[in-house]
């Protein structure tokens, strides 16, 4: 592992039986809270899409929201939020998609991306892939290209990366986290 992956890793917090027993939760907050390391896992997760005509980042609520601003950012690309349903006030285009536990829904605006846009999604984690299967799925509807998924973190015993793979998405993760 580089010095920069052991340096983020260990921004990491981790907190035992949360958010109930037996899991260990993976908490960037104390990421985004250092100033070196915040600005290091954004230029990380950037630095092999610069240039690459990126036309939009897509964030998953919520926490994708905090880093694909920052990528938007970094790369002059727009956002495009991905919403847990019932938020966006335009016409939407809505997506089942399964967590640990059931289902839950979670939507877009059907214009926030034209057919053919090259879109990168962001999010902070992926566990089982639940979400970003949503996310992609409800892009690719739209038309849009997703050129790649990519996280700060991967709990890859959870399987996740292999969904996202599937369906044709390459996926970047910063670290990873063995167990969950
Ligand atoms: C967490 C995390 C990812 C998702 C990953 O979000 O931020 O979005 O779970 O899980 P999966 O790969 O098993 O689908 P959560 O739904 O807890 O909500 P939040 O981002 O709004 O806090
Ligand atoms: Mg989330």
């Amino acid at each position: 592992m580089s010095d920069l992956a052991r340096e983020l890793k260990a921004s990491i917090r981790t907190i035992p039986d949360y958010p109930k027993p037996g899991v260990l939760f993976r908490d960037i907050t104390t990421l985004l809270g250092q100033p070196r390391a915040f600005r290091r896992a954004v230029d990380e997760l950037v630095h092999p899409y610069a240039g690459d005509n990126i036309a939009k980042i897509a964030g998953i609520e919520a926490r994708g929201f905090i880093l694909g601003g920052a990528i938007a950012h970094q790369l002059s690309a727009g956002f495009v939020p991905i919403r847990k349903k019932g938020k966006l006030p335009h016409e939407t285009v809505r997506i089942a998609y399964s967590l640990e536990y059931g289902v839950d829904e979670m939507e877009m605006h059907r214009d926030a991306v034209k057919p053919g846009e090259r879109v990168l999604l962001v999010d902070d984690l992926i566990a089982t892939g639940g979400t970003a299967e949503g996310a992609v799925k409800l892009l690719q509807q739209m038309g849009a290209e997703v050129i790649a998924a990519c996280f700060v973190i991967d709990l890859p015993d959870l399987g996740g990366r292999a969904k996202i793979e599937a369906l044709n998405v390459p996926v970047r993760t910063l670290m990873s986290f063995e167990g969950h």
